[in-house]
């Protein structure tokens, strides 16, 4: 028996909406495909999605064990850890759990560079795509018995619903409730204007992660992450919306809006603009 089969689907009956959570653990079904990703960094994709190989196609994966054993994995406690390993080993393909290792690696190195809470950054990392391959229905069906809020473009694309229902999948099968942590699993996708720090890092670690490849924009997304954290936001949403409009997709109005306050933000400090 699985973990999680004495434990029936919390969300998974006729009045689901009416549902307060989250008392149980959910029996979260992965979708047979994963559906397209909406928002990534565009500098770097493999056909597939998974972006394990760089444009001259050389590997950029570690080894699940490397990764599984990485210096960031010191930050939370190994008990936590290994059980959202465990369950990620379960809801996500191999190439998946070694971006989101990925993902908390560059977490905590960015945490560090910007004197964040690195035990944070990592819990936001490891978890930040824990239901990138649910299907849409169930991203749709647990979004609203949460209230969360739905742009129609959401609704257009559940995918992008990955990111809140990771949150709740956090808090309800991993006992999270620290609002920060569960605030950047919400914000990795599509950012929000005014958003902390470490919602920023982890923004930045996911759409900058090695995997991501070596190409001249996400090198010079990588070292601007580096040097400013809300000038690398600005510039990684340009990046995204970019890629965006040039496959006629639909842009999400939160990207618009968390790319003007990064922007804002990093104008005030360094004014580049020359007035007329
Ligand atoms: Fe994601
Ligand atoms: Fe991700």
């Amino acid at each position: 028996m699985r973990e999680s089969d004495s434990n029936l689907d919390a969300y998974d009956t006729a009045d689901a909406r009416h549902l307060k959570p989250v008392k149980q653990p959910v029996d979260w079904v992965p979708a047979e495909e994963a559906p397209a990703t909406h928002f990534q960094s565009p500098t770097a994709r493999s056909s597939n999605g998974d972006r394990s190989h760089d444009r001259r196609g050389v590997s950029t994966n570690l080894s699940f064990d490397h990764l599984y054993a990485s210096s960031s994995a010191s930050f939370m406690s190994p008990e936590l850890r290994d059980r959202v390993i465990r369950w990620l080993r379960r809801h996500v393909p191999i190439s998946r759990l070694q971006h989101i290792l990925r993902v908390e690696q560059f977490s905590v190195e960015l945490a560090q560079r910007y004197h964040l809470d690195p035990e944070q950054a990592a819990q936001a990392g490891l978890m930040h795509d824990l239901a990138k391959f649910f299907k849409p229905q169930r991203l749709l069906q647990v979004a609203q018995a949460e209230g969360v809020v739905l742009d129609p473009v959401d609704v257009a694309n559940p995918h992008l619903l990955h990111a809140a229902v990771g949150a709740i999948v956090a808090r309800d099968e991993f006992g999270i409730q620290d609002e920060a942590v569960l605030d950047a699993i919400r914000n990795h996708t599509l950012g929000c204007p005014g958003m902390s720090a470490l919602s920023c890092v982890v923004f930045l670690a996911d759409s900058l992660e090695p995997g991501r490849g070596d190409t001249p924009e996400l090198v010079a997304l990588r070292q601007s992450s580096q040097q400013d954290l809300y000038r690398a936001v600005w510039l990684t949403c340009d990046e995204s919306l970019r890629y965006l409009i040039a496959r006629a997709q639909q842009i999400h109005p939160r990207m618009v809006l968390t790319r003007n306050w990064a922007l804002g933000l990093t104008h005030k400090k360094t004014p580049t603009s020359r007035s007329h």
